[in-house]
């Protein structure tokens, strides 16, 4: 379910059942989902990742934004991800603020789904076992949880019969990836937390996931971080692009690109795309003339 804070169709008064953002929305501006207000993550060793990282992102209706974030190995990516997740050690930052939907995070919640680049599953488990292994731990019967993970087994272009028994040392790595996928989507979350997702894979199997990510993006109207180092990636996802600078980490440069409204395979060959990857290929290497996000 997707809490937009809108205000309830009854006239009671708003008291403790509404959260304070959503009673602030109700009454001004709608409440950003994401926002790093002057964000700094100095580990423990002393080593400052990232340093005064601000940015907002609104909550849009019927739609969900899609960032891509671009940027040199260790510019503090994953760091900014696992901020926004609640994970440790990168949570909590030791300067200013991370709010999703108008609250500082507090911890990782099922609000925010994460897709790493190693295939995260439990190996012990079946492919339905591990896309059902969330609700699983949210009680759901098992026949019910069951029915659901076929269901996501399908979404993501697996088939219900053939791979849901299968383990997951069975799978290409394409198909480990789709069950990430699966097992984090069926939780519906309205933030999708994506760390290099098809870093490994081979380019035909990549623009395919792309492809599907796109798909399932616009059917779920969630709002999506994707961290990549393909600057074509980066372009063709993203409604927005975020070019990050080498550590310590601050956003250089934050870029509107097209959307991908064609499959990869047409949309990234076309010179008009094109056009927009070297320009922005141009504008990092300018920006950052010893570290380059595409490398
Ligand atoms: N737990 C940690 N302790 C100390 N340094 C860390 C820790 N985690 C990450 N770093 C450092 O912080 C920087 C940013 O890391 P990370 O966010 O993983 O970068 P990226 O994802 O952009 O490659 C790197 O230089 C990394 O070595
Ligand atoms: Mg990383």
């Amino acid at each position: 379910m997707r809490s937009d804070g809108a205000p309830p169709s009854d006239p009671a008064p708003r008291s403790a059942v509404i959260p304070p953002a959503a009673a602030a929305a109700s009454a001004g501006p709608p409440v950003p989902i994401v926002q790093f207000d002057r964000v700094t993550k100095t580990y423990d060793d002393g080593f400052t990742a990232i340093k005064d990282v601000s940015f907002t992102i609104e909550d849009l209706p019927n739609k969900g934004e899609f960032i891509t974030i671009l940027g040199p190995s260790g510019c503090g990516k994953s760091t900014i991800l696992r901020l926004i997740a609640g994970l440790r050690p990168q949570f909590p930052p030791t300067g200013g603020a991370v709010l999703v939907g108008g609250r500082p995070v507090e911890r990782p919640g099922a609000d925010r789904g994460m897709v790493f680049q190693d295939y995260t599953a439990f190996e012990n488990r079946t492919v339905e076992e591990n896309v059902a292994f969330g609700l699983e731990c949210r009680g759901m019967p098992r026949k019910a949880r069951l029915e659901r993970a076929r269901d996501w087994i399908r979404r993501v272009g697996l088939d219900p019969v053939r791979d849901a028994g299968k383990y997951p040392f069975q799978l290409s790595g394409g198909m480990r990836q789709r069950v990430a996928i699966a097992r984090s989507l069926i939780l519906d979350p309205r933030i999708i937390l994506m760390d290099e997702p098809f870093g490994a894979l081979d380019p035909t199997t990549r623009m395919r996931m792309q492809d599907l990510l796109v798909e399932l993006w616009r059917a779920l109207q969630a709002t999506v971080f994707f961290v990549t180092h393909s600057i074509e990636e980066a372009v063709y996802l993203g409604d927005r692009t975020f070019v990050i600078s080498s550590a310590p980490g601050t956003i250089l440069k934050e870029v509107k690109v097209p959307p991908p409204d064609r499959p990869a395979h047409v949309m990234q060959r076309e010179p008009a795309f094109l056009e927009v990857v070297f320009s922005l290929r141009d504008m990092i290497e300018r920006l950052e003339p010893s570290t380059r996000a595409g490398d």
